[in-house]
């Protein structure tokens, strides 16, 4: 085995040179395939420094006497990823590590992740805030995916390699369904009910924009039962979130009127994604307006100020505080590939529109500055992390 180890490596130098091998960036060539031509069997278990090399296929030839093997790797098994190990502030607990590429069960799927949606609950849960019911640390933050499909487990029916997908990667998080591993990394492993085919319209960062917010939107609009021709009142309408509920509530629910809140200089954005109604909060308190909604989404968690702004009989969606009464209802999403699914044809025809904010995207070695930006709440529509290499 000595002897074997030896060749290994001085294989590896002559693939790779001396300086390319002492990176401190490892990435493991563990999985070789050795085709003997005396018929021995067996895999070499090696390390190699050797930073950027992702998807490594270097069949080689160790000449040992009359022995011929051929060794061949697949993928790299280590991976690029954003990490906390212990809850806290992103600023200080997120760091860019090398950890393995997820292995995937029966019914997931592995996406190369070409990016990344950030969200507010990303920095949340990474302060601890479902610690409760969330999944054991480490972490590697992000819900929202856009990517290819390189691997597909034994009981997946609906997605094969190369396909281009999109989806939020965590299921029922309350059902402790919060996964350990997000998408902030080069590769992740999602369950294929959570996906959906990425809209052909849309590049991979628009993708990546669009899920948890998109879904979240709709299922509010779904409990409360908005009605054609109704209307509807968004607080935080210039969000993430906010941006998407103007649009369906427009396009896909038919509301006859829809009003939303924002600063001074977003007014002109509301209007252009199809709000009816911009009231400017710093100028003017939405509660005290003479008119009332038949549904209100708050998405600032203004409770119980939201409830004032409701008809009679009407409903309010609460996603940013969860313990309040009648009329108010609060929920946590649960997302579904299928849902994703039901809005495809508006976003393919152009009728509901992914909304990147003017920063975005950010590059993957930029995570913590798109974090510090989303933490102030002032973004404008979606935070991306794109090309993620
Ligand atoms: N329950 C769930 O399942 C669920 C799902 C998704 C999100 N959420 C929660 O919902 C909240 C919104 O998420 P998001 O992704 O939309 O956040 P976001 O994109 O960070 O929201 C930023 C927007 O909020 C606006 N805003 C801040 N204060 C405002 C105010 N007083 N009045 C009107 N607009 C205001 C800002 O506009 P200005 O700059 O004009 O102030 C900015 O455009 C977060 O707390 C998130 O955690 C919950």
């Amino acid at each position: 085995m000595r002897k074997l180890n030896s060749y290994f490596f001085s294989t590896l130098y002559a693939l790779f040179g001396h300086n390319v091998l002492s990176k401190t960036n490892a990435v493991s060539l563990k999985k070789f395939f050795c085709i003997s031509s005396v018929g021995a069997e067996g895999s070499l278990q090696q390390t190699a420094s050797h930073q950027g090399v992702r998807s490594v296929q270097i069949p080689f030839k160790l000449d040992f006497g009359s022995n011929e093997h051929k060794c061949f790797t697949s993928m790299a098994d280590v991976q690029k990823a954003w990490m906390y190990k212990e809850y806290g502030n992103f600023q200080q607990v997120l760091k860019l590590e090398q950890i393995d590429v997820p292995e995937i069960k029966p019914h997931e799927v592995l996406v190369k992740v070409h990016a990344a949606g950030l969200n507010p609950f990303d920095f949340k849960r990474g302060y601890g805030v479902i610690k409760s019911f969330d999944s054991p640390l480490p972490h590697v933050p992000g819900f929202d995916v856009a990517g290819v499909v390189v691997k597909v487990g034994s009981q997946v029916s609906k997605f094969k390699k190369g396909d281009e997908v999109y989806g939020d990667i965590n299921g029922d998080i309350v059902e402790g369904q919060a996964r350990q591993y997000g998408t902030l990394a080069q590769y992740t492993a999602v369950e294929e009910k959570l996906l959906a085919l990425k809209p052909k319209n849309l590049s991979f960062v628009e993708a990546a924009s669009l899920p948890l917010a998109i879904l979240t939107a709709q299922e509010g609009l779904d409990r409360a039962d908005l009605q054609e021709g109704q209307s509807l009142l968004v607080t935080g309408g210039a969000g993430g979130v906010g941006s998407l509920v103007i649009q369906l509530a427009k396009e896909v629910y038919g509301a006859l009127v829809v009003a939303a809140t924002a600063s001074t200089k977003k007014l002109e954005f509301l209007k252009s994604i199809g709000a009816d109604v911009a009231i400017d909060y710093t100028k003017e308190n939405y509660d005290e307006l003479p008119d009332k909604y038949d549904v209100v989404y708050d998405s600032i968690g203004d409770y119980p100020k939201s409830v004032k702004a409701v008809r009679d009989g009407g409903k309010v969606i609460e996603i940013a505080v969860f313990e309040v009464e009648p009329p108010a209802f609060s929920f946590r999403l649960v997302a579904k590939g299928e849902n994703l699914e039901k809005l495809t044809p508006y976003i393919e025809s152009g009728k509901v529109k992914p909304i990147l904010d003017p920063k975005a995207p950010y590059k993957f070695s930029d995570v913590l500055e798109a974090f510090a930006y989303l933490e102030t709440g002032r973004a404008t529509g979606k935070v991306v992390i794109a090309l993620i290499e």
